[in-house]
């Protein structure tokens, strides 16, 4: 196939370099917003008078009959042409003739794939957004139907203090709290046209770029032409912020796997979501955990060989910036099939109240509760309290009991000053009650802050930016 670009050259490129150099195999994905932004192009080229309105209105209808034709597999993309820009052109051009050799008037394919690539991120970061609502539901469902369920809370991975389970569970509805808003801001930066910087320095023609905008639903123009074809920024925020998403997915799907196994019990995975061993007939695997811990490596990898693709490049576009499509392509499919499955994962898992109960109750995880008694009722300093409470723990070590099991007198021996009243403190339920400090793990005030979080997820305006109006979002206060 002649190339578009092919006027200056006396020779074919050699056929490993149209193998080498081309992205069809992979940037096709781009057609929908390729076409969408193309006819927004022609329409303003219509109306400045850059092109008769006939003329755009002929080729937008061609370019409606391309993007079915795609739709429906009926064209064959080239490898030949390099990229999908050029493979529709080129397809334009041959049903349509001239008309269609005006299609590339006052645009480079500079600003026109950092256009394709905007839109895409700005309806993907969309979608992941709205399956981050939906794994905050799940887990404050989970939360709310295991409000009365206790269990140990660790640090180091030892047992530390009792916590609610509803409490474990509204600590991740925040961080993927946190998540939704890093991508809602970086949705807002990447909103912006970058449609009319030409190919590094403006154009001569009479185009109006917030047209272009408006039709397509960004909340502006990139303002510095070269700016708008050289940065990859909004790829990398995005692929930053999935980065983080995918950390905090991983840490759960760890502690998921953890309390799997039956040594802990705390969960049971739902058949559906886990699977078997081909030889141990025994074994129930959390693969689904374990692959999502496993494939959060791929989105760093994908932010890191970005970062360092973008690192030396000087201004403006440079060929090198084709390699941000497979990364970005894959950290979007990366964190919309891991949230696919995670969330059925934990909506359908099946919460052991006894053994999280019974785990709470073991392994003294009363023992700063015995100390905080000694300040509270017997005005002891803190760290003289845990002092006879660490000698108090060793001797109910060796004789193989709970602190709550050691009679007063045996109490008394280490710690004269405790009284009868102590063992109230030293329960499970009493422990919780006591953390009442806001934020704590107090029944009541995790109840509360079920509630809060509820009100929240309620209460929350999403425009969709891409279709129609940019409204500001009433939680995060960030337009997109
Ligand atoms: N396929 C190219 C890319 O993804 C499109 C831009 C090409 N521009 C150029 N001047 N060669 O980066």
């Amino acid at each position: 196939m002649a190339k578009l670009w092919g006027g200056r050259f006396k020779k074919q490129t050699a056929p490993a370099v149209d193998h080498f150099h081309s992205s069809i195999s992979f940037d096709w994905r781009l057609y929908p917003y390729d076409i969408q932004g193309s006819k927004a192009h022609v329409r303003m080229l219509g109306r400045q008078g850059i092109i008769t309105p006939e003329e755009a209105q002929a080729l937008e209808e061609a370019l409606d009959e391309i993007l079915a034709d795609i739709e429906e597999g009926r064209v064959e993309l080239s490898e030949g042409a390099e990229d999908i820009h050029m493979n529709i052109e080129a397809i334009l051009i041959e049903r349509t003739g001239d008309l269609g050799r005006k299609l590339h008037t006052a645009r480079s394919r500079n600003d026109q794939v950092a256009l394709d690539t905007r839109l895409y991120v700005r309806e993907h970061i969309q979608l992941i957004m709205a399956e981050i609502r939906r794994l905050q539901q799940t887990l404050l469902a989970k939360a709310e139907a295991n409000l009365d369920v206790s269990m140990p809370g660790y640090t180091h991975l030892q047992p530390a203090q009792p916590i609610l389970f509803a409490h474990h569970c509204l600590a991740y509805f925040h961080m993927f709290q946190r998540d939704w808003e890093r991508l809602a801001d970086c949705l807002e930066r990447a909103n912006l046209c970058p449609l009319g910087a030409g190919a590094l320095a403006g154009v001569t023609y009479p185009i109006d770029r917030e047209m272009v905008a408006g039709e397509l639903g960004f909340r502006g123009i990139v303002p510095n032409s070269l700016d708008a074809v050289s940065d990859r920024d909004y790829i990398l925020e995005f692929l930053s912020a999935g980065s983080i998403l995918m950390m905090h997915l991983s840490r759960y799907c760890e502690e998921i796997i953890l309390w799997a196994n039956p040594s802990f019990g705390f969960i049971e995975l739902d058949d559906a979501y886990s699977t078997g061993s081909s030889i141990m007939p025994q074994k129930k695997n959390p693969d689904v955990a374990e692959l999502i811990r496993g494939k959060t490596g791929r989105v760093y990898g994908s932010l890191m060989g970005l970062l360092t693709t973008m690192k030396g490049l000087p201004l403006a576009y440079n060929k090198d910036m084709q390699e941000d499509k497979e990364a970005l392509f894959d950290g979007v499919d990366t964190v919309l099939s891991c949230l696919a499955v995670f969330i059925p994962m934990i909506e359908t898992m099946k919460i052991n109240r006894d053994a999280m109960a019974e785990a709470a109750s073991i392994g003294y995880l009363n023992a700063t509760d015995m100390a905080d008694y000694l300040v509270q009722k017997k005005g002891l300093p803190f760290r003289s309290a845990h002092s006879l409470v660490g000698q108090l723990v060793a001797y109910a070590i060796d004789k193989g009991v709970n602190l709550e099991e050691l009679s007063l007198a045996e109490i008394r021996a280490i710690a004269p000053m405790v009284d009868g009243d102590v063992y109230e403190h030293l329960t499970v339920e009493g422990c919780l009650a006591a953390r009442s400090s806001a934020g704590g793990t107090a029944p009541r005030e995790v109840a509360a802050a079920l509630q809060r979080a509820w009100t929240m997820l309620e209460e929350e305006t999403w425009e969709n930016p891409g279709r129609g109006g940019v409204d500001r979002c009433k939680s995060c206060g960030s337009t997109g």
